[in-house]
């Protein structure tokens, strides 16, 4: 393979036989330790100070793959954007010029795809500057998440279902391990099982309860518990809640028992938390198109009925969802708790 400026380095142990292995490179300039790894199948990585920057997945073969991301890394060095202009990608993430939130470490689980509202925070956050530590919900959602979790230039990125015992403190003890800190949460995940969600209140079996307030309610005040030690300066946590925890919506059912719980949840938290400068909010939105209310019959009409009815004439997105609960965020709203904030274009104060 030819070898660039940068002085990379094989690794000698590595078998490399008849390239079926993944080769690894390493180079060391200044502060920098840089590392390539390359698959025969023309897939790599480049990643400096054990942190991925860039990959490759479509090259014809490792040698390919090496020369492309020895560019990347050549450009990095030099603090040149790490793609050529011809092959960048528009960045997902807004250009906001004021950095409001820099400095700011916050976690967001939720992410399931581009359509997620935690996707719609999690790019706000970072827009204005703040880090972001994402999770993922298991390997069949890594795939969608990685990619969103590279262009968010996430430190850490882990697996994190609920419903599997310890892996929501895992998540926590990185956070504390590699951060020290925390100023906020976007917890932003729901779930009730088909059956439970679909029939009546009254029909309600207990193991679909349990496991709707699991989810949607309980792992909410699990996630305050977590990160309250790590919140030593403030911090704020949020939620996603819908108007159907305030009023009958229909096909809404369990679920808004669930999210009246959950916001009355915030309250408290808020309460308790209020005093060491820990910040508890609900987001409520308005109807969204996402992977959740598939579970939810007649969805279209819920739309056309929001639209029709809200002041505003207009459906949210994720992006109006994320830049109010980024706000919330800002030291701008340190006296704003325990509020549940509608995203709705008004639609809540109509009758
Ligand atoms: N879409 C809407 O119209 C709407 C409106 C108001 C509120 N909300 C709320 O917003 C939140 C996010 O939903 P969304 O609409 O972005 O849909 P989404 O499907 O994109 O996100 C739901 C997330 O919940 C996660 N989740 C479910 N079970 C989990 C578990 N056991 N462990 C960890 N994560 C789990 C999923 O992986 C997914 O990332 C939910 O609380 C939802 O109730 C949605």
């Amino acid at each position: 393979m030819t070898l660039s400026k940068v002085d990379w380095k094989t690794n000698e142990k590595l078998a490399v036989g008849k390239g079926a292995t993944v080769q690894e490179f390493f180079a060391t300039v200044g502060n920098d330790k840089l590392q390539i790894d390359v698959a025969p199948w023309g897939e790599g990585h480049l990643k400096v100070n054990g942190r991925e920057i860039a990959n490759i997945e479509d090259a014809k073969d490792r040698r390919q793959a090496f020369r492309e991301l020895d560019k990347i890394a050549t450009r990095y060095l030099a603090g040149q954007p790490l793609h050529s202009a011809s092959k960048r990608k528009p960045s997902m993430i807004p250009a906001a010029k004021a950095k409001l939130l820099e400095g700011k470490k916050g976690l967001i689980v939720g992410i399931a795809n581009e359509n997620s509202i935690a996707w719609g925070c999690a790019k706000a956050f970072r827009a204005f500057g703040a880090e972001v530590a994402v999770t993922y919900l298991n390997d069949k959602a890594k795939k969608y998440v990685e990619p969103l979790a590279r262009e968010l230039e996430s430190p850490i990125v882990m697996p994190l279902d609920v419903s599997v015992p310890g892996q929501m403190e895992a998540v926590f003890e990185r956070i504390s391990k590699e951060w020290g800190k925390l100023d906020f949460v976007v917890h932003s995940i729901a779930f009730s099982p088909k059956d439970t969600l679909q029939g009546r209140v009254v029909d309600v079996p207990r193991d679909g309860f349990l496991t709707t307030m699991d989810v949607s309610c309980w792992t909410f005040i699990r996630m305050a518990h977590l990160a309250e030690p790590l919140m030593k300066k403030g911090g704020t946590l949020f939620t996603m809640s819908y108007y159907g925890s305030q009023m009958v919506v229909k096909n809404y059912n369990i679920m808004g028992v669930a999210k009246a719980a959950l916001e009355c949840a915030v309250r408290y938290l808020a309460a308790e938390l209020g005093p060491k400068g820990i910040r508890v909010h609900a987001i409520s939105p308005g109807p969204l198109a996402t992977r959740a209310v598939s579970g939810i019959p007649e969805f279209d009409a819920l739309l056309d009925k929001a639209k029709a009815k809200a002041p505003a004439r207009s459906l949210v997105s994720i992006d109006d969802v994320g830049v109010a609960t980024a706000f919330l965020a800002h030291d701008a709203a340190r006296l704003i708790t325990g509020e549940t904030l509608y995203v709705d274009g008004g639609y809540h104060i109509i009758d």
